[in-house]
């Protein structure tokens, strides 16, 4: 709060300021790794920034991971370029190497060499970095991290956002930390945060008089919202420990049920901000739908997974390489209420509706499957309607 007043006490309403400055240093130091830091006004601005830079171009293809949200797929398009979508692979959820090294080797062989690679950190998980930049270096195609729903993860002990040639963030109202709405774009390569500031501030050549040599962008933070930003890092180890304490509630008290999976961190190499909890529902006794019914019949809000962007209406022309890892996570999985201000009675609230749908659909199926209790148990609900 404080710094938002001192914004307002300084008369610094403005895309620019000493907030501004402090939330990009606040970001350069928790993510380390001598990276610089552009904030702008959205996550989907840093991307678009992000392949404005790499010289993305009409025609040009871009490889995209496809289980994310349409924001890390959009900008693509926006350059007039086509997206490439790659499959997830099981462990991380997030883009497979071996898919990733195949959609290259295809597009070269096609004559298109790929003008750069989107990978996504999917509802915090780090994806495989060490494998996928080693893939990427192989055949000299820079990297974008969509690093928009990860802030506080980490792969090997690095933050993610901070391997990949450009990384980028969001602020969004429903990330682990906000500005109300904002972004930023990270990379080591000084020149490239240079390039995103002019660019994010309507490509003003440096002369005396309104000059511009190139197409420009209003992309920059305002130093209102970087004010709250500034707050907000100040809270994000502990926004991060919330949100790791909501999945380890949930995994403990849903781990006797069978059907119900959750992705933990696969190894001591990832360390995931657990954005959201998400489950797979793989049963035959109950479904995905019984779930999401019965938290939304009780007013608890859940959602399905992201719907994999080559599956999206609006990509269906578009290339995908996989074997449908990501159609079967769209399928069976389900976003638990992930607040970081939820209280235990709540996170409990929405683990009884669990256990209850479960059960009763259990109890359901067992006397279905049961010929004695298919008499008895209609008889016995008849006879209690006259008791
Ligand atoms: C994976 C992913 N990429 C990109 C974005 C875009 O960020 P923003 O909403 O700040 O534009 C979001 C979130 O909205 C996201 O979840």
């Amino acid at each position: 709060m404080g710094y938002v007043q001192e914004a307002f006490a300084t008369n610094w309403i403005a895309p620019l300021g000493p907030n501004v400055n402090g939330m990009e240093h606040d970001l350069e130091s928790f993510l380390g790794n001598n990276v610089h830091v552009a904030a702008l006004s959205s996550g989907t601005a840093a991307l678009h920034l992000a392949l404005v830079i790499l010289g993305v171009k009409a025609g040009d293809e871009v490889i995209c991971q496809s289980m994310t949200f349409s924001a890390s797929a959009n900008p693509i398009v926006y350059q007039g370029a086509s997206p490439v979508f790659v499959d997830s692979e099981e462990i991380t959820w997030n883009m497979s190497p071996e898919y990733l090294e195949e959609a290259i080797l295809d597009r070269i062989k096609n004559g298109k060499k790929p003008k750069a690679i989107i990978v996504v950190h999917l509802y915090g998980m780090p994806a495989r970095m060490t494998e996928i930049m080693t893939i990427a270096r192989r055949y000299e195609i820079p990297v974008v991290e969509d690093a928009a729903e990860a802030l506080g993860s980490t792969y090997k002990g690095r933050a993610v956002g901070t391997f990949g040639d450009m990384g980028i963030l969001s602020f969004n109202g429903n990330k682990i930390i906000t500005t109300s709405g904002g972004g930023a774009l990270v990379s080591a390569n000084a020149e490239y945060i240079d390039q995103a500031r002019f660019l994010a501030t309507q490509a003003r050549d440096y002369a005396p008089h309104y000059q511009h040599s190139q197409i420009g962008y209003n992309y920059r933070m305002s130093n209102v919202c970087a004010g709250i930003g500034r707050g907000q890092m100040e809270v994000l180890t502990k926004r991060v420990d919330q949100r790791r304490y909501n999945f380890d509630f949930y995994k403990k008290a849903l781990a006797d049920i069978n059907g119900i999976q959750f992705i933990a961190d696969p190894g001591k190499d990832f360390y995931s901000n657990h954005w959201l909890t998400t489950i797979l529902v793989d049963s035959n006794d109950f479904s995905i739908i019984d779930i999401q019914q019965a938290l939304n019949d009780d007013n608890i809000d859940c959602r399905p997974l992201w719907k994999p962007m080559h599956m999206q209406p609006v990509f269906k022309n578009a290339l995908y390489y996989g074997n449908g890892v990501s159609e079967r996570l769209f399928d069976k999985g389900l976003c638990l209420p992930s607040g970081s201000n939820l209280t235990d009675e709540e996170l409990n609230r929405v683990v009884i509706r669990i256990r209850e749908v479960v059960n009763m659909k259990k109890s359901f199926k067992n006397i279905a499957n049961n010929p004695i209790s298919c008499v008895t148990f209609p008889l016995i609900s008849a006879l209690s309607l006259f008791l």
